[in-house]
């Protein structure tokens, strides 16, 4: 079978069928390159790379400029998976307008399909201006991480009946906002579940259980390339820190005691070349 790229309806067509929806995060070619041919339905541009490839505290600092540069790089590494961009802090909180124009800037110049933004009911006038304009919209509720310090921390989300409730509102509030799916972080799967049966769209979860419509996880949690903050809900498959260091560290003794470059790493060239230039240097 063909493959072909994913649309947003084919997100909607597997929530249907009740297929999961599988997600990650990529930053950069190689990253695309390779979370596509994983075939994986949606890759999300995340501004957790302000963390995991630029070394900051926080999501926060995230400017619209390097959400930009992340995302052409991995618009040129994925041809199949829908490509969300996500919007960083400040870049539509403050105005509609802006709000609008920054969307677009993900469409026009970070080559993605859609974009994401954190926030629930207080976001919705926010998600329906972007929608109206033509540029689809995935929300994002529970753990936020760009509010995390309005929260007291990156804590779990709904915990009590009635933030639990008030979760169910936020998810609707953005569904009826034109939201095409939802990112529930964070929150406990019982809620999570009650989320995903009422809403239409689909859900994806991070740290929200099972009963979510799609999963998401960040490119290097799953292959344990980052732990300086280790979520309780990620699952490793894959420990890549430790090979990488153990090939690092085996180049470097390799041209410490010059073993590398070895004959097949060297180029060659003509014999008669090589003497004129011996001859040459012989000369001067
Ligand atoms: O930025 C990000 O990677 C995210 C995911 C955790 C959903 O928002």
């Amino acid at each position: 079978m063909t493959r072909k790229k994913i649309s947003i309806l084919d997100l909607a067509a597997k929530k249907k069928r009740q297929e999961p929806i599988t997600m990650l995060t990529a930053y950069d070619y190689t990253g695309a390159l390779l979370v596509d041919a994983a075939e994986i339905d949606v890759i999300l541009i995340g501004d957790s790379l302000g963390m995991v490839m630029m070394g900051l505290e926080s999501t926060v600092p995230v400017t619209m400029e390097e959400m930009l540069h992340h995302c052409r790089a991995v618009a040129r590494g994925a041809k199949y998976a829908h490509l969300v961009g996500d919007m960083p802090f400040l870049s539509y909180q403050a105005e509609i307008s802006e709000a609008i124009r920054n969307a677009g800037r993900f469409l026009k110049e970070g080559n993605v399909d859609s974009v994401k933004l954190e926030g629930g009911t207080e976001m919705a006038p926010t998600v329906r201006a972007i929608v109206d304009a033509g540029i689809p919209v995935m929300g994002h509720i529970g753990l936020t991480p760009q509010s995390a310090s309005k929260l007291g921390g990156f804590k779990t989300q709904g915990r009590t009946a009635t933030a639990a409730r008030r979760l169910v509102d936020h998810a609707l509030a953005l569904e009826d906002a034109g939201c095409y799916a939802i990112v529930l972080e964070a929150v406990p799967a019982p809620v999570a579940t009650a989320i995903s049966e009422r809403l239409r769209i689909p859900t994806i979860g991070i740290g929200a259980g099972p009963g979510c419509d799609g999963q998401v996880l960040v490119y290097h949690d799953l292959l344990g390339l980052y732990d300086r903050v280790q979520p309780s809900f990620v699952k490793e498959y894959a420990r890549l820190q430790e090979p990488i260091r153990e090939a690092f560290a085996a180049y470097r003794q390799d041209v410490v005691e010059r073993r590398f470059p070895a004959a097949e790493h060297s180029f060659t060239m003509k014999v008669e070349e090589l003497e004129a230039f011996q001859k040459s240097l012989e000369q001067s």
